[in-house]
């Protein structure tokens, strides 16, 4: 089957593009932002309300990485996550969340209402229960979403066109267009005086007074840093041994048959479910098939999975466009948010709900900064250490890596001849392991297959065309340059 749609995400292809210059030299600002996704944003247009002066750098374009990515859904309701939050950290806790997240959701209402275009549509949430095996946890989590302040409804019934076992509904939610949200807040940004800098990575930053983001082509000196960069690059804070990275896949597909509601199941594979009309047609989004990065056999096959599971229930689907995208899971099941120390401010651990988490952030910075009390600080604190909460999630994880570590070192491996045109493997030569990418004419180029982050094996990811690292997450594209971190240096280039 071949793979549905054309590559692109909708969000992106249909959102007007804004052009920003690289960072070439040495600038200034109040506070430096990494990052122009939404938390980035949301930071930048927060700490700028409070009467910093803001500058961002973007490794690519504004709204063009995780957030332009996701499935649009701004809600309250994550899966099935109070009653894990209320498990770990109380009934408090679980408030918080609800709180943080519904506020969240206002700020996006009220970012739409301020006049910035994100095709905003205000739907329904659900969560159900495919599997009779689910309908008790579905049970808890009407409880335990109750208990945490949301007016959750127990339903067994929906506009989608199969059967639920059994589902939770809040009426609270918001449908967009991320990479429109984006643009606009990034041109509110800029008209206030913000700067924004594109294509220009930040591989490190020195602390002090001031501190220095270095970035490639210049340096950004500020008083203090905001890291909103899906996983930050900073070793020393160990947030890649504290959370798992996962890829997750999208088609959008027209049909004469949308969903009127803003849908995901409670059990694995998962299917998540979005209306989106575009330019006058009514498209859905389906999402899913997520895995840990670097950890499928086949990626071109996750989409497929998803266009076998529209074409069964939309008979009349017709696929338009699919994407992927990446996001991490944090060990205790809450994003890691806050001050991380005197100077540098945090967002990552999003687990796929990033973007009222996103806007989130920015309150929590900008109420951080300003010595204001923070209602969510404690909650979202990225400094917490819940070894109850997260060991055997930690324990599980970090087992994974080391088996990837080490047998991914000690696993036989072709030679070049098995590389075919237009794909990538990697191969032994000798003692070293070589990252071989081959074009469509049949000319290879040849990288060190060892991640530059810490060490571990990359793979070949078919549908992206990129190299994948199983371990923490990092991605390098077939030249080897950077595409997403923890790694800031690129893979070597290496003789055939
Ligand atoms: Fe950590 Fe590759 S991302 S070793």
């Amino acid at each position: 089957m071949p793979a549905p749609g054309r590559p692109g995400s909708l969000w992106i292809e249909t959102a007007a593009e804004l052009a920003f210059p690289a960072l070439s030299g040495r600038a200034s600002a109040d506070v430096a932002v990494v990052g122009a996704g939404i938390a980035g944003l949301a930071a930048a247009l927060a700490l700028q309300a409070d009467g910093a002066d803001v500058a961002i750098v973007e490794l690519s374009k504004v709204g063009e990485g995780v957030t332009g990515h996701t499935t649009g859904k701004v809600t309250a309701l994550h899966g099935l996550a109070y009653d894990k939050v209320a498990s770990k950290f109380g009934d408090d806790g679980a408030r918080a969340y609800a709180e943080a997240n519904s506020w969240g959701l206002a700020r996006v209402e009220e970012l739409a209402a301020g006049g910035i275009d994100c095709d905003l549509e205000r739907l329904p949430t659900i969560t159900y229960a495919d599997r009779d095996e689910d309908v008790t946890a579905i049970e808890r989590e009407v409880e335990a979403a109750n208990r945490a302040g949301l007016a959750a409804t127990y339903v067994e019934s929906t506009d989608l066109p199969y059967p639920i076992k059994a589902g939770v509904r809040v009426e609270q939610g918001a449908a967009i267009n991320a990479a429109k949200l984006c643009q606009g807040m990034a041109a509110r940004f800029v008209a206030a005086g913000g700067r924004i800098y594109e294509g220009t990575r930040a591989v490190g930053v020195d602390e002090g007074s001031p501190c220095s983001v270095r970035c490639d082509g210049g340096e950004l000196v500020a008083e203090s840093v905001v890291l909103a960069t899906n996983i930050p690059f900073l070793d020393r804070d160990l947030f890649f041994a504290r959370t798992s990275p996962h890829r997750s896949y999208c088609i959008a597909f027209e049909t004469a048959n949308p969903v009127h509601g803003m849908y995901i199941n409670a059990s694995a594979p998962t299917r998540s479910l979005r209306p989106a009309p575009v330019a006058g047609a009514e498209l859905i989004v389906l999402g899913g098939e997520g895995h840990k990065v670097g950890q499928a056999d086949n990626h071109t096959g996750s989409y497929e999975r998803l266009a076998q599971f529209a074409t069964t229930h939309f008979p009349d689907a017709e696929f338009r466009w699919r994407w992927s995208s990446q996001d991490y899971i944090p060990a205790d099941d809450v994003p890691y948010i806050g001050r991380l120390r005197d100077r540098v401010y945090v967002a990552t651990g999003m687990k796929k709900w990033g973007l009222a988490h996103g806007l989130v952030a920015g309150r929590i910075f900008a109420d951080l900064a300003a010595g204001r009390e923070s209602p969510w600080a404690e909650l979202y604190d990225p400094t917490r250490i819940k070894p109850r909460a997260s060991a055997l999630k930690l324990i599980e994880e970090n087992l994974n890596v080391a088996k990837r570590f080490l047998l991914d070192r000690l696993r036989w491996r072709g030679g070049l001849d098995e590389v075919a045109p237009g794909s990538g493997r990697v191969i032994g030569r000798g003692r070293r392991q070589l990252a071989v990418y081959r074009d469509e004419a049949g000319a290879a180029i040849a990288l060190s297959a060892r991640c530059t982050h810490l060490g571990c094996i990359v793979a070949w990811n078919d549908a992206e065309h990129t190299w994948d690292c199983p371990c923490h997450g990092s991605r390098f594209d077939v030249e080897g340059r950077v595409v997403n971190g923890p790694a800031t240096s690129d893979l070597e280039r290496a003789e055939l």
